[in-house]
């Protein structure tokens, strides 16, 4: 069954993402729907939500710590209490904006996979790898992966290019498949495409069979358009 998670980013209130969490989860209830749902809102907003089996609640980040003086940071400690074990690792907001090194993505993905954490880690290129052909997008993605143990079975891989994300501009079908594919001889856990998925396009991008799911941004910001998206999801059948 094809993943749906939604990435709220800075958006959404305390207030709105529990409104978004229990329409959401009242919709999947209603419809039947089986497939695994992700959400991650904010820090802010994260709650002792009350919601069906396949709705999972994770966190956009995390410091590989348990508790301690990382002033800003959160560790696993205050994560407990809300009964948190998922989270985002390696997102490209976190890498080129907020400049997080390789070293300490690597470092937390050690320190969630030693704390069974179910993991999405995201990898993907910038317009200049994009540019200079599918060896280069191919060797920057692998490196990406460096130090990353592919064998965690908590682990799901996010494809989403960096040129695609918020842009409007979404990866072709084609290009999406020839690199899931070959992402796929190395990788066996499932592999979700990100990047400017919206309503309107994801029947498509679900349909590819190297695709396992979607990370979406901002076409899943709306409670009605994300409650679509479980539900176009639910009728892929590959
Ligand atoms: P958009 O869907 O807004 O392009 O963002 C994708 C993304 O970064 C999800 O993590």
């Amino acid at each position: 069954m094809k993943i749906v998670a939604s990435n709220f980013k800075t958006n959404h209130t305390r207030l709105s993402t529990a409104g978004f969490v229990s329409k959401v989860d009242g919709f999947v209830k209603e419809n039947s729907i089986k497939n695994p749902i992700f959400i991650f809102p904010s820090f802010l907003s994260i709650d002792n939500f009350d919601v069906s089996s396949n709705i999972s609640i994770g966190v956009q980040n995390g410091y590989p710590v348990d508790n301690g003086s990382y002033t800003g940071e959160v560790g696993t400690d205050a994560l407990d209490e809300f009964g948190i074990k998922t989270i985002l690792i390696g997102h490209s907001e976190r890498r080129h904006i907020l400049k997080e090194s390789n070293d300490l993505i690597v470092k937390k993905y050690d320190f969630f996979k030693s704390n069974n954490y179910k993991i999405i880690y995201c990898i993907g290129e910038p317009l200049e790898v994009k540019t200079a052909g599918l060896e280069a997008v191919i060797e920057y993605l692998f490196s990406q992966l460096d130090g990353i143990d592919l064998s965690y079975e908590n682990l799901i891989i996010a494809y989403e290019p960096v040129w695609a994300i918020g842009t409007g501009k979404v990866a072709t079908i084609e290009d999406i498949n020839e690199i899931h594919t070959i992402l796929k001889t190395k990788i066996n856990t499932p592999i979700l495409y990100g990047g400017s998925v919206k309503v309107d396009n994801l029947e498509q991008i679900l349909n590819i069979k190297s695709v396992d799911g979607v990370l979406v941004g901002s076409g899943s910001w709306k409670i009605e358009d994300f409650c679509q998206m479980t539900l176009i999801a639910s009728n892929i059948k590959n």
